[in-house]
């Protein structure tokens, strides 16, 4: 496979429209990535799931070879590995798959899951949804660095506590969290680990066999694959993990996920895979060195600009900021040339302020001064000198 590529924003597109700093929102399709999809949209259209026919064996084939780079990527079998429509998919399979697994078994025992307070929205809403079919849901709180505390997790567990669910990498404030540990923890008490590791893959080491996960999510559109496609890494064994479908039909993924499988989007996923894995360390140290550069930059153009989560040890392609008395909303007309997402939004006429943001210790005002820059593949310094220029003026005006 080919290491350079050109940058899939386009020149002209890049300087017309500013600069995107929003990468941990979606990513670009890598132009090599979109280059192997192609033919499964045209000459290579079977379905995977026809097995009398060569169109069906090419579509088939291409699904186990894509399964096997994503397996490679995580450091586990292929077997083990479950193609979804997504990191959401995959986060409500394991919350409701779950319980409707236990509830089978014994349908009187309790049920408790231990999470914390600033997850995903799919874990959020997912655990909140758990609660309503009486579930125990313990959320935790977080440290001032955005990381769940070893201690409070081991202090949670009771005996019937099944799942444990911890977002490994924070999608707004980058903190990470000690899964390793956590996974020893759970094995040691027989809980099940999953974690949400959307934005750990291609961003920190991850082994899924080595560092003990049992159950883990994660998406295409992240690592510059296709939106709409993502995986659940399910162990085969020590333990096997037991979870019921939560799409019932056509028994595809040996029955475990119904539906025709998205063959373009998942062969994009594997070969999105299959280009962090290669280029894992230099990508890593190109957005770490982009991260640091952009965090002098913005303290040298902005006094008083306070950094959220942990000082060094955090996603290398994140960096969440609390302007000094500035509500975000009062110079985003000015941000229009920046692709960067914001603590609060304005939803259906009511303020909705981040429960991450909140779950750190920020003040709703902190909240709506807050602003996520995340950078990634085909950043330049050049861009983050500019994007550091452009929120300094915005804030002079
Ligand atoms: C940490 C995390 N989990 C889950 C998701 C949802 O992923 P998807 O868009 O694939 O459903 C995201 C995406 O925003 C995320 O950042």
């Amino acid at each position: 496979m080919e290491t350079s590529t050109e940058r899939p924003m386009g020149k002209t597109l890049q300087q017309d429209t500013g600069i995107y700093l929003d990468y941990n929102a979606t990513t670009p399709v890598d132009p090599r990535v979109y280059s192997t999809m192609e033919p499964y949209f045209k000459e290579f259209f079977g379905n995977p799931a026809s097995a009398g026919h060569h169109w069906g064996w090419i579509a088939e084939n291409a699904v186990a070879k894509a399964r096997t780079q994503v397996a490679s990527f995580i450091g586990c079998k292929s077997m083990e590995v479950t193609f979804t429509g997504g990191a959401t998919e995959s986060n409500n399979w394991v919350i409701f798959g779950l319980i409707s697994k236990l509830r089978e078994e014994n349908p009187e025992a309790p049920i408790h899951f231990i999470t914390s307070n600033i997850e995903h929205s799919s874990i959020m809403k997912g655990m909140a949804a758990a609660q309503k079919m009486g579930v125990e849901v313990d959320f935790l709180p977080v440290n001032k660095f955005g990381v769940v505390e070893l201690e409070a997790v081991k202090a949670a567990i009771k005996p019937h506590t099944k799942l444990m669910s911890f977002i490994w990498v924070n999608n707004e404030i980058g903190s990470i969290n000690p899964i390793p540990e956590i996974a020893a923890l759970c094995k040691e008490k027989q809980i099940y680990l999953h974690t949400d590791a959307t934005q750990a893959v291609g961003k920190i080491p991850v082994n899924v066999t080595e560092m003990g996960i049992d159950l883990m999510s994660f998406s295409g559109h992240k690592i510059y694959g296709p939106k709409g496609v993502g995986a659940l890494y399910i162990r085969g064994k020590d333990p096997k993990v037991q979870l019921n479908p939560l799409i019932y039909g056509g028994g595809q993924e040996r029955g475990l996920r119904s539906g025709t499988v998205n063959v373009p989007a998942v062969v994009g996923f594997g070969t999105a895979c299959e280009l962090c894995q290669q280029n894992f360390t230099a990508e890593v140290q190109h957005m770490k060195d982009l991260r640091d550069f952009l965090w002098s930059e913005l303290q040298q153009n902005i006094p008083g600009v306070k950094l959220n989560g942990h000082p060094t040890d955090r996603s290398p392609a994140n960096l969440n900021i609390t302007l000094p008395g500035i509500k975000t909303e009062q110079i985003l007309p000015r941000l229009q040339k920046l692709g960067v997402s914001t603590g609060s939004a304005c939803g259906t006429g009511a303020m909705v302020v981040s429960h991450v943001l909140k779950g750190l210790g920020l003040s709703t005002e902190e909240v709506q001064c807050s602003l996520r820059l995340s950078l990634g593949r085909w950043t330049t310094q050049d861009e983050l000198s500019r994007a550091a220029q452009i929120l300094k003026q915005a804030i002079q005006k």
